[in-house]
């Protein structure tokens, strides 16, 4: 995990937030080749479940919203965590993380039962000392809108982006006249007051979700359910390379549901630091939009024009962190080999999410006619291929291993073959040397486009 943390860094994916004044807890900087691949992550997505459908209709909602869309929603009740606290530092942990980390598995305790767990065990904090009790800690960041400051004006951050759905629902409807089933798609931003942030960009205070609200029929839940989970299947395998045999499908029990499902599956992932969730699928039932209509007195129900009926549609809610996928694929992607003696790190991303597809240099820099032909290639390229990289620093050996470190599958080198000094037969041909084998072939410029794109 060092080693990712530090290649993140070093070579421009993620930086820690706020760090020249020390960092801030649980949040974190995405460089530009971490933009790259977190665009990757999310334009596939759209693709696959909001372009390449007619039952899918995006929206972008307010970050902020009413207060009593959180009451609503059951968030101000239930949203929230086990906390226990050192009781002489009065540093603050997760029960269920100190379970773990003393060898007992929290799943399926209440708070009650970590807490008898936790004091039957006679497990201490990581200073060694006394614990006390272990109480429930809402997670939703409190802030104020407007200048009076008093009770009245508090709100929060949006903990999910799926309210800003539910509280859409009828615009939908009335704007669309969508039939059963249906769904609302949404990619952006939200915030949890973590008690304890860990594990790189796993476990943040602020973080982008990509969030699906799918209403059905209410006797079709099970049906659109299980297709989901495959569909969550296929983009983790399909869209982002992700290996088959590092992904689990795991049913969460009754206990560890959020207040709003009936039945739940996470789809976890080999990470360095253990099996854990990457995804989540739950059946929010009617829960979201009842609740709503109820809070806001608005009419949420559907009405059928085929069987004549009336009824709150249910909810199908699949929902994606962006940075735990990225994590995902840097982690999976992760590789060193060893030849002639040297180490060499590379990261296996496959090419559709790699933030450069291809790198282009003239074999050297002090050449002009080497540098103008080169940087005739990479313009032209780049018209199909937007993801493509100039490179002419250092010598060849480290562009390579540059090129290695951030993932790009294919470096094109323009030499003194390809300005045809030597023969006409390798004028405007290139090498094409291939990331994972370090293998080198030969390609007519023309021939580069369909290399690099797979098609
Ligand atoms: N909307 C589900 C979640 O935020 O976990």
């Amino acid at each position: 995990m060092e080693k990712i943390v530090s290649l993140a860094k070093r070579r421009g994916f993620v930086y820690q937030g706020s760090e020249i004044y020390g960092g801030l807890a649980g949040t974190w900087d995405y460089g530009p080749l971490g933009v790259a691949l977190k665009k990757n992550i999310e334009n596939l997505w759209w693709k696959r479940f909001v372009l390449d459908r007619e039952d899918m209709y995006g929206i972008d909602a307010a970050l902020l919203m009413n207060p009593n869309v959180w009451k609503a929603s059951g968030h101000v009740d239930g949203f929230a965590d086990p906390l226990v606290e050192d009781v002489k530092t009065h540093r603050r942990y997760r029960a269920d993380h100190l379970l773990e980390e003393a060898g007992v598995d929290p799943k399926g305790m209440t708070a009650a039962q970590m807490d008898q767990t936790l004091k039957e065990k006679g497990i201490r904090s990581p200073d060694g000392n006394t614990l006390g009790d272990v109480k429930q800690f809402n997670m939703m960041f409190k802030t104020s809108i407007g200048a009076s400051g008093d009770e009245s004006s508090i709100s929060y951050l949006r903990p999910e982006t799926a309210q800003g759905m539910f509280v859409n629902f009828k615009n939908v409807m009335d704007t669309f006249h969508p039939k059963l089933p249906f769904g609302m798609a949404q990619i952006g931003k939200a915030f949890r007051n973590e008690i304890a942030p860990r594990d790189f960009i796993f476990r943040v205070r602020e973080l982008e979700q990509m969030e699906i609200e799918y209403f059905v029929r209410p006797e079709d839940w099970r049906k659109h359910f299980d297709y989901f989970l495959n569909e969550q299947k296929d983009y983790l395998t399909k869209d982002l390379g992700l290996p088959e045999q590092y992904i689990h499908s795991v049913e969460v029990p009754a206990v560890d549901r959020a207040h709003y499902s009936k039945h739940s599956v996470d789809t976890e992932f080999d990470f360095p630091f253990g099996q854990k969730e990457l995804l989540g699928l739950a059946y929010r039932t009617d829960f979201d939009l009842g609740a709503h209509a109820k809070a806001s007195g608005v009419d949420l129900s559907y009405y059928d024009e085929e069987t004549k009926e009336r009824f709150t549609p249910h909810c199908i809610e699949p929902t994606f962190g962006v940075g735990r996928l990225f994590l995902a694929i840097l982690s999976g992607a992760y590789a060193e080999d060893e030849k002639n003696g040297e180490v060499r790190t590379f990261l296996k991303f496959s090419s559709n999410v790699a933030p450069v597809k291809a790198a282009v240099f003239p074999l050297l820099k002090n050449k002009p006619e080497l540098v103008a032909k080169a940087r005739e290639v990479y313009v032209d390229l780049k018209v199909q291929i937007p993801q493509l990289m100039w490179d002419d620093n250092g010598n060849i050996g480290k562009r390579y291993r540059r090129q290695d470190e951030i993932g790009t599958p294919y470096c094109i080198t323009i030499d003194f073959d390809t300005l045809g000094e030597s023969g006409d037969e390798k004028k405007d041909t290139v090498t094409v040397r291939e990331r994972d084998t370090g293998e080198q072939t030969r390609l007519p410029i023309s021939e580069l486009a369909k290399k690099v794109n797979g098609s």
